[in-house]
Parts: C-alpha cells; sequence; structure tokens
C-alpha cells in the first residue's frame, strides 16, 4: 500500500487520462454573468436526508472553496411530482424530473448525485455511466457483491472514457478524520496494532418504530452492517491504509416484527404504526473482529440498540509509536498519544482540529469556531469537483466501495457460520492515471492510502 497522497483533500493526485481534461468533455464553459468559470452540472436523485445533506453540500462549496469549475444544481428527481418540484425549491434546484432516466438524459446534468437506498444504486450509476456521466453514489455502494463488482467495472472502463465515480464515505472528509490518516501516513503511529471501531445509534430501540425501508433486505441490502458498518469498514481501511483480508462475525435481529409503515419515512424517522405487523429482513447489530494485512487487529460494532447514543463513531488506532483517538459527536477533536515522549509527561492530549494548516480548514473560520456534521458533504462536493475538472482519481472509488462490500459480505457469512474466520478477496486494482502513477494503483479496498 502506497503512502496517501493529498489525505486532506481525498483525492489522490495523478497526471494522465483520468477524469475530464480542461477542454473536453461535459463540463461546459460557463456563461453566466461575471464567471468565466467551466460549470458542472448537478442531477441528484432522492431528496430526503442525504438528498439535503448532498445540496446543503453543492449550495455551499462553490462560496467558501476557490473551486476550478462552477456546480450548478441542475435538476433533482424523485419520484411524485409535487413532492419533489416542492423539494427543488426548498433545496435549491433548477428543476425537477419524476423519472431518474430522464435526469441522466439531460443535457445540463454532467453529474449524477444517486441519494436513493441501495436496491437503486446500480441500475442508475450504470446508466449514468453509460451516458456519458460522472457519478457520485452514496453509500453501501450496492445491496450485492455482484452489483458492486459490475458498478466497479462500469466506473473502470469510463475512467479510461475521461469519467469519474466516487462513493459518499462522507466521514472521510472531516478534517479530523483527514488529520488522522495524514498522522498515520506520516508515521506518527509506527507500526499499527488495534484499529478498534464503534458506530452507536438508538433510534430503533422502540419496538413500535415501523418497518421502513432500513428494515428491509430486498431494499437496503443488510441493516446496521450496510448502514453503519460500511462506514467504519471504509474508515478503518481507509485511516490504517490497508485492506482488510478475513473477518470474524455475530449479527443478530432483537425486534423481529414491526409495524407496517403507515405513513412517511426519511432518514432515521417514520410516522404511522399500530397496524399489521411485517417482519424485519435485516441484523438489527453486527459485531466483527477482523485482521489486517499487516497483521494488525481490528474489532467493529454496528448496532441501533445502544440506548443513548446517537451517532457515536468512535474510533481508536494504537501503532507501536502512538495512539489516535476520535469521536464524531466531538468532531472537532482528535486525541493523540506520542509513546515516544518521557513517560513522565507523555499522555493522550486534545488536537483542536480548527486551524488553517488542518484540512479543508483554509476556507472555513477562524481556529476555534468549529465545524459540523453538513461540512463533510461541502468537502465531498469540493473534492469530487476537484478531481472532475483536473483530471485525478477521486476517492473512495467504486473500486474502494467494492472492497467494503466484500468485507460487509465477509461478516454475513462468518455470522451465518457461527463466527467462522472469513477471507475478505481483494478488490481488484483500479486502474491508474498513468502506468506509472504508482500511488493511484492500488486500490483494492483502500486505493487512496
Ligand atoms: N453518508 C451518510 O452519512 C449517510 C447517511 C444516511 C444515509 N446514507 C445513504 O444514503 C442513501 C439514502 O438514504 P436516506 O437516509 O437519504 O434515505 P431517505 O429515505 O431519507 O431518502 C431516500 C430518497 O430516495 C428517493 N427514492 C427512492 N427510490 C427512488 C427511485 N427509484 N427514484 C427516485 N427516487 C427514489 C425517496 O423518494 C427519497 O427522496 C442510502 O444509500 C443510505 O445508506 C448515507
Amino acid at each position: 500500500m502506497g503512502q496517501p497522497e493529498q489525505p486532506e483533500s481525498g483525492v489522490a493526485a495523478g497526471a494522465g487520462p483520468v477524469g475530464i481534461s480542461a477542454d473536453t468533455g461535459p463540463v461546459d464553459v460557463g456563461t453566466g454573468a461575471g464567471s468565466m468559470k467551466r460549470r458542472l452540472g448537478v442531477g441528484m436523485v432522492g431528496y430526503a436526508f442525504m438528498g439535503a445533506a448532498h445540496s446543503q453540500g453543492w449550495r455551499t462549496v462553490g462560496r467558501v472553496f476557490d473551486l476550478p469549475c462552477r456546480p450548478e444544481l441542475a435538476a433533482i428527481c424523485g419520484r411524485d411530482a409535487d413532492a419533489v418540484r416542492a423539494a427543488a425549491d426548498r433545496l435549491g434546484w433548477a428543476a425537477a424530473e419524476t423519472d431518474w432516466r430522464e435526469l441522466i438524459a439531460r443535457d445540463d446534468v454532467d453529474l449524477v448525485d444517486i441519494c436513493t437506498p441501495g436496491d437503486s444504486h446500480a441500475e442508475i450509476a450504470l446508466a449514468a455511466l453509460a451516458a456519458g456521466k460522472h457519478v457520485l453514489c452514496e453509500k453501501p455502494l450496492a445491496n450485492t457483491v455482484e452489483e458492486a463488482e459490475a458498478m466497479a467495472e462500469a466506473a473502470e472502463q469510463a475512467r479510461a472514457r475521461g469519467q469519474v465515480a466516487m462513493v459518499g464515505f462522507n466521514y472521510r472528509r472531516l478534517p479530523a478524520t483527514a488529520l488522522a490518516r495524514k498522522m498515520v501516513a506520516d508515521g506518527r503511529l509506527g507500526a499499527l496494532r488495534h484499529v478498534r471501531v464503534t458506530y452507536l445509534q438508538d433510534w430503533l430501540v422502540d419496538p413500535g418504530f415501523p418497518l421502513t425501508w432500513r428494515l428491509q433486505r430486498e431494499v437496503a441490502g443488510s441493516g446496521a452492517l450496510g448502514d453503519l458498518g460500511a462506514h467504519i469498514v471504509d474508515l478503518a481501511q481507509y485511516l490504517a491504509g490497508e485492506p482488510l483480508v478475513g473477518v470474524s462475525a455475530l449479527t443478530e435481529t432483537f425486534v423481529r416484527e414491526r409495524p407496517l409503515l403507515a405513513g412517511a419515512s426519511a432518514g432515521l424517522s417514520a410516522t404511522g404504526g399500530g397496524g399489521p405487523l411485517g417482519t424485519v429482513t435485516v441484523d438489527d447489530a453486527a459485531l466483527f473482529t477482523g485482521r489486517f494485512a499487516s497483521g494488525a487487529l481490528a474489532s467493529f460494532e454496528a448496532t441501533r440498540f445502544a440506548t443513548g447514543r446517537k451517532n457515536a463513531l468512535r474510533l481508536e488506532l494504537n501503532g507501536e509509536r502512538g495512539s489516535l483517538a476520535f469521536d464524531l459527536e466531538r468532531l472537532n477533536e482528535l486525541s493523540f498519544h506520542d509513546h515516544t515522549e518521557p513517560g513522565v509527561s507523555a499522555g493522550f492530549r486534545r488536537i483542536l482540529v480548527t486551524e488553517p494548516d488542518h484540512p479543508y480548514l483554509e476556507a472555513w473560520w477562524p481556529p476555534g469556531h468549529g465545524l459540523g456534521y453538513e461540512h463533510s458533504f461541502v468537502h465531498q462536493a469540493r473534492d469530487l469537483v476537484t478531481a472532475i475538472a483536473t483530471g485525478v482519481v477521486p476517492e473512495p472509488s467504486f473500486a474502494d466501495g467494492l472492497g467494503v462490500q466484500r468485507v460487509l459480505a465477509a461478516v454475513e457469512e462468518s455470522a451465518a457460520k457461527n463466527s467462522v474466520y472469513t477471507p475478505v478477496p481483494p478488490a481488484p486494482a483500479a486502474a491508474t492515471a498513468t502506468d506509472s502513477d504508482s500511488h493511484a494503483s492500488s486500490a483494492s479496498s483502500v486505493s487512496s492510502v
């Protein structure tokens, strides 16, 4: 695994025929008054939780960062004409469509941003890539390894045509996690021994919570595993700079039947209930251990039943020279213990990650004026736009998303076999920007590092 390139941006620097050139491809010269920047028309599918978060990113990114081109919120898509029109007005999109195929076909859409449940990711992404569009796809990349393989393959072919495809693992884009990656890559931890990650929520504790799409395997792929576990697997591999090679797992569904959805559902909330019950077909919690290629060990816990924990993604990395710790509920902070310091004064210290030299912070507020959850989506948009306009490989790539999908599949296989240790097949290496461009070559599941 090579050293990271620009971990603060999440974009692997590279030269050669990656992305689009300055003069060709689907980014047009802007014609707006006072703007000579090329425009990048964005079309987004889905307008609820992630739709709102991504909209915030697209609306804000060009007002904060000096970008090589100008993203435009061209069109948004949903299935209900009135609701999608209202969402377009509320979230700042110029036009509304009710069929994602129509959205992809629009001349003013250069990039398709997929914010729908996992059952439609593959179909929309494959159609968008075939139509010559760039793609941003929410996590997990797909609902099955087979779908993810087809998407990674299509992205690889599209890359040769100058298109880019990226997965929305937005927690890589927080200043503190990007700084953690940089410190690991700089050798501040030395050889890595342990990666410990938990992602805890509690919104499913009430057995009366209705059977939303997140509880249906045919829509969501899996439960806490694909929803929360996908994030922490990606983050662990990204921070460690290497892929997991095997896992041993337990999964459980604590509440096996729930009231059918009687009202609306968006994000983690839903209304309705009290009526007939339906079967929950996904896991409520997943616990697993894993082994990295280097021999470092990892442990993971993903659950929606940890009462009092709202969005508690916590991680700790222990290396021979030091340790790092992060808590998403205190996302402007990173804890660091330098084990090379004399024992009498060594210990964990808090780094307030708000300095202009910290990743992404050059464009934001004075030190100490912290950022929040939504800023990860602004940074995601910045990195993707920069990749498209400058011809670099954006990360996490679809090959990275496939790597995560293979870990999730191995977890399910292990859990079904009483936790037997289950190898994770290596993800295919994404093609490089140029044959000699080694830093972008080792996609496996973590081409970013
Ligand atoms: N990156 C993160 O932190 C994060 C957080 C939450 C969800 N997600 C991911 O984002 C995706 C969406 O989750 P969400 O929480 O926004 O869900 P949601 O239920 O809030 O919104 C889903 C949206 O997709 C639309 N939709 C569904 N099928 C459609 C279709 N065939 N055509 C057009 N529109 C369709 C719905 O109308 C709705 O607008 C999932 O893959 C989920 O795992 C990521």
